[in-house]
């Protein structure tokens, strides 16, 4: 079995900016309301003709770079996404925008859960010794989905992406473990679901076509969900890793509610200096919220070499996840 380093980090936001208070112009909030529940003053949202791809490459290019690779020595892309340009998979798209020639490229979908979900999958190749270089990417235009006229869910949600390189190694792991969930008797909970409509073919045969809803989601069901299972979820993973709670150095959740890290944090007993939060500045932006937490952390030289993350996601499915490992790049 190999050993896994992530060797590379980069992130990207739309240029436009839409504030709390550029909100209350579109529905009845305010930057109040917003803040004092959530957390968050703006986000990034994605203008029509911008794409998704053009967003996962830009910040594929940069977690590249840091690596010190081009993107020719990339042999897998995952792209963690709900929100794809193209219903059969965007990751050929950001392959070929970032000139990927060698890589095999495929989507995968768990919702806000997905970077992490994408990160234990492409785990498993680099363990197995089938790839070397692998990027993983999460990343989500979820302004696309949400229901402009619905202030419950318009408000919380950003676009984003962010994206990793992780090397595979014979001497060194620093992958140090994981927990992934699924529930999906709680689907209904948070769900952006296909209507289908019946069209009549011939006598007796009629398919359907439809088209996907806006997201729909019961807020209070997915914040006592999340304060309850995302601890536990950590704790499962830093038991695999042997490690407790004492040894991690940061944690970073999926920023979907000041309030769900805050409580998270209380729960496991972490002090909250130990915690990155960026969710001011992003909102919820899905897949891309981890990557670019981490990726700016590790901007700001927050994250040293050696030190220990502990990450997790939450969202739709319902899913959730956590990944333990050890930051391995002297970037300073
Ligand atoms: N602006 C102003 N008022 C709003 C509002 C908004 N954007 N959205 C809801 N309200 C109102 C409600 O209508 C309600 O009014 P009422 O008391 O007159 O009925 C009141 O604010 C309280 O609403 P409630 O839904 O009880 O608020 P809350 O404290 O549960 O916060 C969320 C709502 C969505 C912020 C919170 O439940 C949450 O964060 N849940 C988790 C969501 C999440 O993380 N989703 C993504 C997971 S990946």
């Amino acid at each position: 079995m190999k050993g896994l380093t992530i060797i590379g980090s980069g992130s990207a936001v739309p240029d436009q900016l839409l504030s709390n208070r550029d909100l209350s112009a579109i529905v009845d909030t305010s930057d109040e309301w917003i803040e004092s529940r959530t957390g968050m003053k703006e986000r990034y949202v994605s203008l029509s003709q911008e794409t998704l791809a053009q967003l996962a490459a830009k910040a594929s290019i940069k977690a590249i770079s840091m690596a010190g690779l081009t993107p020719e020595d990339i042999d897998l892309i995952v792209l963690a996404t709900s929100t794809p340009d193209d219903l059969f998979g965007s990751a050929c798209q950001v392959q070929r925008r970032i000139g990927a020639k060698r890589a095999v490229a495929f989507d995968l979908t768990a919702a806000c859960s997905g970077f992490v979900f994408a990160l234990v999958t492409a785990s498993q190749f680099v363990r197995q010794g089938v790839y070397h270089n692998v990027l993983i990417i999460g990343a989500d235009i979820l302004s696309r989905w949400v229901n402009w006229e619905d202030r419950t869910t318009c408000v919380l949600f950003g676009d984003g992406a962010g994206a990793v390189v992780c090397q595979s190694s014979e001497t060194e792991d620093n992958f140090l473990g994981f927990e992934l969930c699924s529930d999906g008797t709680l689907n209904s909970s948070l769900n952006l679901t296909y209507v289908s409509e019946p069209l009549n073919l011939m006598e007796n045969i009629s398919v359907g076509s439809g088209g996907y809803q806006s997201i729909n989601m019961k807020g209070k069901e997915v914040y006592r969900f999340a304060v309850e299972k995302v601890p536990e979820v950590i704790e499962k993973a830093l038991h695999r890793s042997n490690l407790t709670v004492k040894d991690i150095d940061w944690l970073i959740l999926h920023q979907a509610n000041q309030r769900i890290i805050d409580s998270v944090a209380v729960r496991l007993g972490l002090n909250k200096d130990k915690v990155i939060s960026n969710i001011a500045k992003y909102g919820n932006t899905s897949a891309g919220s981890i990557p670019i937490a981490l990726d700016e952390a590790v901007g700001q030289s927050l994250i040293k070499p050696g030190d220990v993350i502990a990450i997790s996601g939450f969202g739709a499915g319902l899913t959730w996840g956590a990944a333990i490992f050890r930051w391995g790049i002297n970037y300073g």
